[in-house]
């Protein structure tokens, strides 16, 4: 959702706050900065980062410490008056705010009567609110921490005096907030580590209800009852340049090509040196359930149907899919000793905190699947598993849903282990011979290009069909479509079609068909004849040993349960020339946040 950055230290704050904000820019709406120095400067700006930078470019803002903030807007337009950061009446402190304040009109009502606020916005009411209990006396660290209590909601936020160039006060509540120990004297805060990984890669957790108080040699953390915590500090094994986009115009398809790389990452990350699969002490404690619930939003939730084929074949156990955002208002009967799975790229995705939340509470185990160390999902579960996919900076995931399903690949490899079954998958195996895969099928980017431009540049609504794993990734492949090109687009399983959406099919409605199992080939020719003669546009994509003359694709062969790995690879690459094509804003698609902190 929206982000945000406060740096303090011997830097240019300026440009090393943009820095960081660029990286967290999912199609912010709106932007903002402000930096210390002789008091405090404050701009705002409608529009991308590259607006802000633009309009503050001729400021000469040399001062060493501040506060930036991209607005994904939820109350109040997106527009200047709305963007952060937010002042108090007299200017002097200033705050920038991600979530959602549930109170904030009955404390406006109760303080501030009198006050007349400058925006449509929550926030502006917790900066006001610092400076009128300020006023009643307190320091400002005990003023911050007074609105702290009072709040009601999600928050992460970063307060600057512009009378103490010296000092940032951040905080956190259910919404994502990371500190960065800087090496010299600087440190930074920030919802992601990304937004700092130009200046350090060691990172402490800040966690619900505390805050902390940041200066250039120190950080300070506390709960909101003021009494100090201990906390140790972690390295991400991250770089500056994992965050650039290289040789490559778009982060999209940077990450595309990555996937190779990041599926031998994770063998050497669950491999011995004897060869043997280590998922981790940890994990040795674990029971082994009766059954699995596989919780997630979106891609992640497209990886989680390739996990429970894996789960149910190679480690024989009952294992459900669940959409998150579903699961927290309609909870399905859970079966006694069971595991809670959830899989998460960014580790922050509101809905599935909000079941692993329930879930914890109900006293079930839960496994956290993510890429980002330190994230909520990663600190609060029982047991972790990392899909070691490096930063995932653009808006449509790709490297984290392969990563994903690998991971799960490891996870059913290792439950089965732990029940000394035969699983029939030598998984470090099948995964070099996927990378492989992955890499020839990269080579094959002109198809791609072609594909786009036959089926897709008219923009026309399109299906994807497909039988079992093939219908799972159907939906992935239907989503990065949609996601990036903006091209209304349909994920079905191929024997449903005839039962309603076959309908909507006229002369040339493109239809893309996934075929990679030998048992369902024969019904899914069929079905496409059916398609043919009622006039589709129809592109088969279809595996080594059951293709077919006039097939657009022949895609390798691959152990069966992770074709998932490879047919996506094709539908990634259509996705993203297709954006290119119509002109889309590939890395970030209109109205999508990275990473959705709000329900
Ligand atoms: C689609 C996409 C989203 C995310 C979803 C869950 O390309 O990126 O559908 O997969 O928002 O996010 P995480 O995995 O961070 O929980």
């Amino acid at each position: 959702m929206s982000g945000l950055v406060g740096y303090i230290g011997e830097r240019n704050a300026k440009e090393t706050i943009l820095e960081g904000l660029k990286k967290l820019e999912y199609q912010g709406d709106s932007s903002g900065i402000a930096i210390l120095g002789n008091g405090v400067a404050v701009y705002k700006e409608k529009g991308k980062i590259q607006d802000l930078e633009q309009s503050i470019q001729a400021e000469k803002l040399t001062g060493t410490a501040g506060i930036g903030h991209t607005r994904w807007a939820t109350r109040g337009k997106p527009n200047r008056m709305n963007a952060h950061p937010h002042q108090s009446r007299s200017g002097r402190f200033v705050l920038v705010h991600n979530g959602m304040v549930q109170n904030d009109a009955e404390l406006k009502k109760k303080y501030l009567p009198e006050v007349k606020l400058m925006s449509e916005t929550d926030t502006e009411v917790i900066v006001q609110l610092v400076e009128y209990f300020q006023h009643q006396g307190m320091d400002v660290e005990k003023a911050f921490r007074r609105v702290l209590n009072e709040l009601q909601g999600t928050f992460s936020l970063v307060l600057v005096d512009a009378q103490d160039p010296d000092t940032l006060y951040a905080a956190k509540n259910k919404s994502p907030l990371v500190l960065g120990i800087g090496h010299g004297h600087e440190n930074m805060v920030a919802s992601n580590t990304m937004a700092m990984i130009h200046v350090t890669n060691q990172f402490k957790d800040l966690r619900d209800k505390e805050y902390v108080i940041l200066s250039r040699d120190a950080v300070e953390i506390k709960d909101f009852k003021g009494q100090k915590i201990d906390r140790q500090t972690y390295t991400v094994n991250w770089d500056a340049s994992s965050t650039d986009k290289g040789n490559y115009e778009h982060f999209m398809l940077k990450e595309i090509d990555q996937q190779p790389t990041v599926l031998r990452n994770i063998i050497k990350e669950y491999r011995n040196k004897d060869g043997q699969l280590r998922a981790g002490d940890h994990l040795d404690h674990m029971h082994i359930p009766k059954r699995i619930y596989i919780v997630a939003c979106g891609t992640s939730y497209h990886a989680g149907l390739a996990g429970k084929r894996l789960l149910e074949q190679v480690a024989r156990i009952p294992t459900e899919v669940h959409i998150a955002s579903e699961f927290l208002y309609g909870q399905p009967l859970i079966e006694a000793d069971s595991l809670f799975v959830f899989i998460s790229q960014s580790g922050e995705t509101a809905d599935s905190v909000g079941v692993f939340n329930n879930m914890k509470q109900l006293g079930h185990p839960t496994l956290a699947v993510t890429n980002v160390e330190g994230s909520t999902l990663y600190r609060e579960a029982d047991y972790t598993l990392l899909t070691h996919a490096g930063p995932e900076m653009a808006g449509a995931s790709t490297k984290a849903y392969t990563a994903q399903v690998a991971v799960m690949a490891i996870l059913s490899t290792y439950l089965a282990e732990r029940q000394s079954l035969q699983t029939g998958l030598d998984v470090f195996y099948e995964l070099q011979k996927v990378s492989r895969a992955m890499e020839t099928l990269q080579g094959l980017k002109d198809q791609a290009k072609q594909i786009a431009h036959q089926f897709l540049k008219g923009g026309k609504s399109c299906f994807f069909i497909g039988r079992q794993l093939d219908h799972t990734v159907c939906l992935e492949g239907a989503l990065k479509l949609k996601e990036s090109s903006y091209i209304q687009a349909e994920g079905y399983a191929a024997g449903e079609f005839k039962h309603g959406p076959i309908a909507l099919i006229e002369e040339g409605t493109p239809v893309f068909v996934l075929i990679t199992d030998e048992s369902t080939a024969s019904i899914m020719r069929n079905n496409i004849q059916e398609l043919d003669s009622r006039g589709a546009n129809i592109c088969v994509l279809a595996a080594e040993g059951i293709s077919e003359p006039g097939d657009a694709w022949v895609l390798p062969k691959v152990h069966p349960l992770l074709t998932p790995l490879v047919t996506v690879i094709p539908l990634q690459l259509i996705a993203y020339y297709a954006a290119l094509a119509l002109g889309r804003e590939v890395d970030k698609p209109r109205h999508l946040t990275k990473s959705v902190t709000m329900e």
